[in-house]
């Protein structure tokens, strides 16, 4: 079957409404901050593809090595008719699971959600084709606001890989997994792939590679403001820099001012100073314990857990089921 004309819930005015108002808070507010989700334009995501491949960002092939040992068992466990995958970007690592249902049959509907139309065009044309007989309804949605919008009916399986739930403060994952809740039925499934505690020793470089990919990655967020909002950051001005924070267990990206600078950004008749040194946080990610999990898992309103994690457990991928 072809893919199904993708249902939009987010039009190009709601993004750009989205961003203004989070560049107009995040950067009148001390110390100044950014949510990652605006890294993702068409230079961002190529970036991001790039660092997945980078020979210290480990967790993505972590992920992988789980998907391709318990794909079989998660087609098993779950019997899902419908999978549903938040944030898809390229949906690549879904395939995994997409081959494991089809296999053991009664796989019907595969629903990518995604706040980008035109990567959902691209991946939901490529599912259609390569798994025919499969319904493919791609929605152009936010994770954390449409979450009411997914198809209901029995037997979903929702994917949420990549560890992209570490990129929620802890009270918006809260928020998230009560929302996710709300949107299933009981007897629901939840797959979530998170990044686990470990030496940072190990976790820091994946996000200070030697080539230098993730500094380009985070300063990109400065020219998607350039050019939506009209503003004149110069990015080579700041430098990137990586922290891991002991206490709350995650990692922060930040751009730090190289000289005194003041940015002025047009569309919002904003003009924003930055001291020589200052940072500026543009990314939190958690990073998780298995227990510490299962207890938020619980608290939203799921049981039924299985967690499984790649040989040198670097990664988890956790199985929930919604009660
Ligand atoms: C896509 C959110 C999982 O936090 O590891 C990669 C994004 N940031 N390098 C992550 C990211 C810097 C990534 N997630």
């Amino acid at each position: 079957m072809s893919a199904e004309p993708l249902e939009i819930h987010l039009e190009e005015q709601d993004l750009a409404r989205g961003l203004r108002e989070d560049v107009r808070v995040g950067l009148t507010a001390e110390p100044k901050w950014l949510p990652p989700k605006w890294f993702y334009d068409a230079r961002g995501s190529e970036l991001f593809e790039e660092i997945t491949r980078l020979p210290e960002y480990y967790p993505t092939r972590a992920e992988r090595v789980v998907l391709a040992a318990r794909a079989p068992a998660i087609a098993e466990l779950t019997a899902a008719k419908t999978l549903i995958e938040l944030g898809s970007g390229s949906s690549e690592k879904t395939r995994l699971l997409l081959d494991a249902l089809t296999d053991r049959g009664g796989l019907g509907t595969f629903v990518p959600l995604d706040v980008s139309a035109s990567a959902l065009r691209g991946s939901t044309a490529r599912i259609a084709s390569d798994y025919p007989g499969l319904r493919v309804r791609g929605i152009v949605g936010d994770f954390t606001r449409h979450l009411d919008r997914l198809p209901a009916g029995g037997r979903r399986l929702v994917l949420f890989l990549g560890g992209t739930i570490g990129n929620l403060l802890p009270a918006e994952r809260a928020a998230f997994l009560a929302g996710m809740r709300a949107a299933l039925e009981s007897g629901d499934w939840l797959l979530i792939g998170t990044d686990l505690v470990k030496d940072p020793s190990i976790i820091v470089p994946a996000y200070d590679d030697a080539a230098g990919v993730t500094a380009e990655f985070n300063r990109n967020v400065l020219r998607v403001i350039n050019r939506e909002l009209g503003a004149d950051f110069d990015p080579s001005a700041f430098t990137h820099v990586v922290r891991w924070d002991a206490t709350h267990e995650w990692i922060e990206m930040r751009l730090r001012a190289d000289r005194p600078m003041r940015v002025r950004i047009p569309d919002l008749d904003l003009e924003v100073a930055f001291a020589e040194g200052e940072e500026l946080r543009t990314e939190v990610s958690a990073k998780f314990r298995r227990e510490g999990l299962a207890a938020e898992l619980s608290a939203a309103g799921f049981a039924g857990r299985t967690f499984w994690t790649d040989p040198d457990e670097l990664f988890g991928v956790t199985l929930a089921r919604a009660v």
